[in-house]
């Protein structure tokens, strides 16, 4: 079965949302409110009995992976700060259809939790890591602990979720000269890295009109001191992977493979294969407009398969064809208002 949109893009790829509570304050996600910086603080606005539970979130995903969705990216906020989460992980795996399981934290929890959860079943993890420098690290998180967060990188790679992706996100003035250190960090350590481009939000305004920096220049920085070359990586999605190797050492047999994501400059939307669920039940069919679709009465109330599939084709029938962030902007070339997410979280 294939789940194809009104644009004939083909949809397998869901992103769920199973908190919005984290326990760091990222500088570009979270508003800069004083008294809530330290790690291990909650920040939900949905209350408890608002967001969906793990069971219907299976029932959710049975429906879903029937219509033709194949992987799963389970996200927050943090999504370890949501307890048990293993539990979800093994619900999740044992749906005939999911194919993939994947999990992005800001790994503070993770090597804490690795066990359950590769034992669960998990496939894969993304980990956000801004910066190579344990105060740089900790001031744009708020809080963050580098050495918590690199003890989780190793205990993703001897679980064997393997390859470790490691997303970083270039700013200007904050962490744009460690991108080259980030590239030789992956050669060294074998872990993807993926450099994403800074995305306009309601909390990061002023940081994304001083701070942003495009692909293009994040290329050129890495070009200056590696070899790259585009690799056939790309399927779907937002990313374009190269191979890199140290053009100082042409002989040097360290090589590795990097992405660089532009969800701002080029638009990815034809290749977009996704939906998005949001802790509350939600379905959003792009994540840079505001259409959605509500699934949580319906799943609270044991709707059948058959409705939820119907509700989840609604949300496919509005999938936009392209996004509009950049319009009006300094990154942007028509002159229509710019829209600006309320958050992109984990
Ligand atoms: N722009 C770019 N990336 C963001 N992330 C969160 N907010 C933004 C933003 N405004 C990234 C984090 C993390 C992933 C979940 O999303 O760095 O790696
Ligand atoms: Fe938390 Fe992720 Fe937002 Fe950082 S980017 S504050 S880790 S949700």
């Amino acid at each position: 079965m294939q789940l194809i949109d009104n644009f004939g893009r083909s949809i397998d790829y869901i992103r769920i949302s199973v908190t919005d509570r984290c326990n760091l304050r990222c500088l570009y996600c979270m508003p800069d409110t004083s008294g809530c910086t330290a790690a291990g603080k909650a920040d939900g606005k949905i209350s408890h009995d608002a967001v969906l539970r793990y069971e219907e979130i299976v029932r959710f995903v049975e429906a879903a992976a029937a219509l033709g969705i194949k992987k799963i990216r389970l996200t927050g906020g943090e999504p370890l700060v949501r307890r048990s989460l293993h539990e979800l992980v093994k619900g999740i795996k044992q749906i005939s259809g999911i194919e993939e399981l994947s999990l992005t934290t800001n790994g503070q929890l993770l090597a804490q939790l690795i066990t359950p959860l590769a034992l669960a079943g998990l496939d894969r993890v993304n980990i956000s890591l801004d910066s190579l420098i344990p105060e740089r690290y900790a001031q744009i998180t708020k809080g963050g602990d580098f050495g918590k967060v690199m003890a989780g990188i190793r205990a993703a790679e001897s679980a064997g979720l393997l390859p470790v992706k490691l997303n970083m996100v270039p700013m200007l003035g904050v962490n744009d000269d460690e991108i080259v250190d980030f590239v030789r960090f992956g050669m060294h350590t074998g872990a993807q890295i993926r450099f994403i481009e800074l995305m306009p939000t309601v909390v990061n305004e002023h940081l994304f009109s001083k701070g942003f920096i495009g692909s293009e220049q994040i290329r050129r920085a890495i070009e200056r001191e590696f070899e790259i070359t585009p690799l056939k990586l790309r399927k779907y999605g937002p990313a374009r992977y190269f191979k890199v190797k140290c053009a100082a050492e042409p002989q040097s047999h360290a090589s590795g493979i990097i992405g660089i994501i532009s969800a701002v400059t080029c638009r990815f939307c034809s290749l977009c294969n996704r939906l998005r669920l949001t802790a509350d039940g939600r379905l959003r069919p792009c994540l840079y407009s505001n259409i959605e679709i509500g699934l949580f009465d319906a799943l609270r109330n044991n709707a059948s398969a058959e409705e939820l599939q119907g509700l989840i084709l609604q949300a496919v029938a509005l999938k936009p064809e392209r996004h509009h962030i950049c319009d009006g902007t300094k990154t942007g070339t028509s002159t229509g208002a710019p829209f600006i997410m309320s958050g992109v979280g984990g």
